[in-house]
């Protein structure tokens, strides 16, 4: 291998830049050129990208987003498109790649490992849904935003004895809804994995109230239903008055917290290991905390039918 390229793909999460910044110190240093694409696969299609040079990846490591950009293309799922991106990489003479993004940008990398592009995954998005890791690389860092923005929810809600519901991303993984439950103190929350009985919560609230308790957060992934809708029903039903936030991108910003860039950073110099010891088609992951990585494919599948960390779950409960 004498020469590769890093691109980040889907939702950007804070810690990417670390990630990236690994790959081109250690490429560099093991004799390799370095190529950053831009704008994830999108870049690969339309052949935008730059050599990197140690400098080109200073400054980076305690900002947010991913200094290469980022997109959604899922024209990429076509073969057309992607036999189009094999021959740029070949143009260029790329040995291997380095791909971080989430299950999605997993499967890409899996097709161009088949179509003769050995390519490496490592798991960049804050949803925590990725399977063959612990954690992902952003988790964290948004983590640390939804729990600011729950103390600040519970100032308000406090001061007007409300209920607030917060509506947390995570796609369809409530990870991060449910440790945000727990580090935030939400007396009750709603996850993609557990079906959700709205009656519950109405009888959660009326049984707070009736235990004195003034107000209540409550924690609710997205895609759930509309918490406007929900809000009012609430409000209907228990006589109390609710109010629905959706925390939206803020989630996905910001300056990394040290985890994220340490996980990064582990990562993106693992991978240039691995590429260099021949791996393809596989993708890194951290379990008890050591770095592992699998075939992209059983990671995938698994990704469907993601295990739910039911004891985690168990944990937020108890403290309802
Ligand atoms: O995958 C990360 C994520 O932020 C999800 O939590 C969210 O559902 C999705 O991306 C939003 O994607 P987009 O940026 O394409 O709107």
């Amino acid at each position: 291998i004498k020469r590769i390229g890093v691109l980040t793909s889907g939702g950007d999460s804070p810690g990417m830049n670390a990630a990236i910044r690994g790959v081109v110190r250690t490429g560099l240093s093991e004799g390799l050129e370095v190529y950053g694409i831009y704008d994830g696969y999108l870049g690969l299609f339309q052949n935008r990208m730059i050599l990197l040079n140690h400098c080109s990846v200073s400054d980076i490591i305690n900002r947010g987003g991913t200094f290469l950009g980022s997109s959604r293309f899922p024209d990429f799922r076509k073969y057309t498109i992607r036999e189009k991106v094999v021959r740029n990489i070949k143009k260029r003479n790329l040995d291997a790649l380095v791909i971080i993004g989430g299950d999605g940008s997993y499967i890409g990398a899996k097709k161009l490992s088949d179509m003769g592009c050995p390519c490496i995954g490592l798991p960049g998005t804050i949803d925590n849904d990725v399977s063959g890791t612990d954690y992902t690389i952003g988790y964290f860092t948004a983590l640390e935003t939804i729990i600011e923005a729950i103390d600040r929810l519970r100032d308000t809600s406090s001061s007007h004895q409300r209920v607030s519901i917060v509506e947390v991303m995570g796609r369809y993984c409530g990870d991060l809804t449910i440790a945000a439950a727990i580090a935030g103190g939400c007396e009750f929350v709603v996850v993609p994995e557990l079906k959700f009985e709205v009656q519950d919560l109405v009888n959660k609230v009326k049984f707070d109230i009736a235990k004195g308790k003034k107000h209540a957060i409550v924690a609710i992934t997205e895609h759930i239903c509309n918490v406007f809708d929900l809000a009012k029903y609430i409000e209907k039903k228990t006589g109390k008055e609710t109010r629905a936030t959706v925390l939206g991108y803020i989630q996905r910003g910001g300056k990394p917290v040290a985890y994220d860039r340490i996980l990064g950073s582990r990562m993106g110099v693992y991978s240039v290991e691995l590429l260099l010891q021949g791996c393809s088609g596989c993708c890194i992951g951290i379990q008890n905390e050591k770095l592992v990585y699998n075939d992209i494919s059983s990671i995938i599948q698994q990704c469907v039918h993601r295990p739910f960390r039911q004891d985690f779950f168990r944990t937020a409960k108890r403290l309802f």
